[in-house]
């Protein structure tokens, strides 16, 4: 796991670099999209450098992490409206070519494997953006999720129904109880993760993630597991790290592969 603590003004840089990279190797990859606050920098960044056409996403396609059960296609809080407006309206994805879980189906376990199907069949994802939830949840992988889960109906905790109630007027009783989400399994699937947090609120959240043990009970710590894990905070989000002297030296004194 590589944590990165940088000033919040360069993070969306730092990963809009990286993407920049993946698609000038492979301009039809597979990008894994968050909804969310934290992944807002990355967006920015990159519709900048579309806008001053220095990068197209003209073949890449994207995967969206989760949906809310139960809010119709156009609401504004379903994150697919959210993630074409903070996102895919501002780029130049193809039609069509972003996905995300259809958490209104009449059928949502039929739903659920339609969406596993489509990411195998796009070949898997190669770049997966990550932000994560005050109790360690990535997409809506709540605490006591299975480590190996698929993409499922999930039960939201009162805390992040809470924490996510700003984006409904403040109204915690508007925040669905339900969503589908990606499992931890299927995100562990991506062949590169970058994981963005900022903000105190954060803080206790990626002190386990990096340095606690892994366990169902803060979700993002499977990631420990994972091979290729960019971890990216800054310094409030890194307040709580036991080892934040040596991640800031490790990655200034990065040795760089040729
Ligand atoms: C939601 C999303 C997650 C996101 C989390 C944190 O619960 N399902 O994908 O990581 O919120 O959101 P924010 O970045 O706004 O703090």
């Amino acid at each position: 796991m590589d944590v990165v603590i940088a000033p919040d003004e360069q993070i969306g840089e730092i990963v809009a670099d990286d993407i920049a990279a993946l698609i000038a190797a492979r301009p039809d990859a597979v990008l894994g999209l968050a909804t969310g606050s934290s992944p807002l920098r990355i967006y920015d960044a990159v519709a900048e450098r579309v806008a001053r056409k220095q990068l197209s996403l003209a073949r890449a396609r994207g995967f969206m992490l989760d949906e809310y059960v139960g809010l119709p296609p156009g609401h504004p809080c379903r994150y697919s409206t959210v993630i074409d407006e903070d996102f895919v309206s501002r780029v130049d994805f193809a039609p069509g070519a972003v996905r995300g879980p259809d958490g209104d189906a009449a059928d949502l376990t039929a739903a659920c494997t339609d969406y596993e199907e489509s990411i195998g069949e796009a070949g898997g994802v190669d770049l997966q953006i990550l932000g994560i939830g005050t109790d360690g949840h990535i997409a809506f992988n709540e605490p006591g999720s299975s480590l190996a889960s698929r993409t499922r109906v999930k039960t939201l905790t009162a805390q992040t129904r809470a924490d996510n109630a700003r984006f409904f007027g403040g109204d915690i009783d508007a925040v669905p109880r339900h969503c589908v989400t990606q499992g931890l399994g299927t995100i562990m699937d991506a062949r590169r993760i970058v994981l963005v947090a900022t903000g105190d609120a954060k803080a206790e959240a990626i002190a386990h993630l990096v340095e606690g043990p892994v366990s169902a009970r803060w979700p993002a710590t499977v990631l420990q597991h994972h091979r290729r894990v960019t971890v990216l905070v800054d310094d409030a989000a890194a307040s709580r790290l036991e080892l934040a002297d040596y991640y800031r030296h490790a990655h200034a004194h990065r040795h760089l592969v040729s």
